[in-house]
């Protein structure tokens, strides 16, 4: 029997897989690297839990999955955009990226950083245009939160902040909300707007406890783990001299912050039921996660 959440991976693979082949692979564009550098990004095995979020929100108010198709493709195309440029010499320089070499090592500089250029506006374009029985008013919202969450207010800034430097436990997880935190936000509020409703605090505030919990993890992870498992080069974050919760607070502070925020995340989910039953599973996974 296929348990729930292998069964959501599964769907949810192959199903942003159908959209990214057909505007990544199947169209054919003025500028064939280009082109081939953004596929290699978006297809060269990312976890896609951004994605897996919008699709289990979704589930939780029995969103059609064709409305849900279209955000879970954008926020993973923000997303590998973010991961493109994080990896650039100019930033974290890192060379490898799901146990193969970054965009910038595969194609070159000039090209992963208009992989990352082109990745954004292609995320907007699937929202406004792809067919699909999502509104006008459904398709603006989800194009306000996404380019809210991935700028000035989000994801850039968090960038910015863990560029400069942090000094404290309140900067450090000001900085995780944004850089991290905020597109987990967004992913759960995509799945929310799919299924037509506006607001839930409750699973904000979810969202917000994962995003912390597995920005701790990915930080635990640079820490203790072996690139040859976690697919990244690790001692990075050390190298690069960054405040991280381990750096701060040591291995095992930071797995009990990470126990914490998963059980507070988990504890917003009690009134919803059997329905968020692959929301529950899903949070359960971040933390056995070995990449
Ligand atoms: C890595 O995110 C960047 C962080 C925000 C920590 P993921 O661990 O979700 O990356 P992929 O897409 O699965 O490789
Ligand atoms: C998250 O932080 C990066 C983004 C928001 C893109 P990291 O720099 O720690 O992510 P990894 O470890 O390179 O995946
Ligand atoms: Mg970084
Ligand atoms: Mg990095
Ligand atoms: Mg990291």
């Amino acid at each position: 029997m296929t348990l729930p959440l292998n069964h959501l991976i599964e769907t949810c693979q192959s199903r942003i897989t159908r959209l990214f082949d057909f505007y990544l692979q199947k169209k054919s564009s003025q500028a064939q690297e280009l082109q081939k550098a953004m596929y290699y990004s978006v297809s060269n095995g990312g976890k896609y839990l951004r994605p897996l979020l919008v699709y289990a929100t979704g589930a939780i108010f029995d969103a059609p999955l064709e409305n849900l198709d279209i955000p879970a493709c954008a926020v993973e195309l923000i997303h590998s955009y973010s991961l493109i440029h994080d990896d650039l010499p100019a930033m974290d320089n890192a060379d490898l990226r799901r146990g193969k070499p970054a965009c910038h090592k595969a194609f070159t500089e000039a090209m992963a950083i208009l992989a990352g250029d082109a990745l954004q506006p292609l995320a907007y374009e699937i929202i406004a245009n792809h067919p699909s029985q999502l509104n006008t008013d459904q398709r603006l919202e989800m194009i306000y939160r996404l380019a809210y969450a991935s700028g000035l207010d989000g994801m850039a800034a968090g960038q910015a902040l863990d560029i400069i430097g942090v000094d404290s436990l309140s900067s450090l997880e000001k900085m995780y909300s944004l850089k991290t935190g905020a597109l987990f936000t967004t992913s759960v509020k995509l799945g929310m707007i799919a299924a037509g409703i506006k607001e839930h605090p409750s699973l904000d505030e979810f969202a917000h406890y994962i995003g912390l919990a597995f920005q701790i993890q990915d930080d635990l992870l640079d820490f203790v783990s072996d690139p040859a498992i976690s697919g990244k080069p690790t001692g990075l974050d050390a190298a690069n001299k960054k405040v991280t919760y381990p750096s701060l607070l040591g291995i095992e502070k930071s797995q009990e912050k990470i126990q914490e925020f998963l059980s507070k995340a988990l504890l917003t989910l009690e009134l919803l039921g059997d329905k968020a039953d692959l929301l529950r599973a899903l949070t359960q996974s971040i933390l056995l996660r070995e990449k």
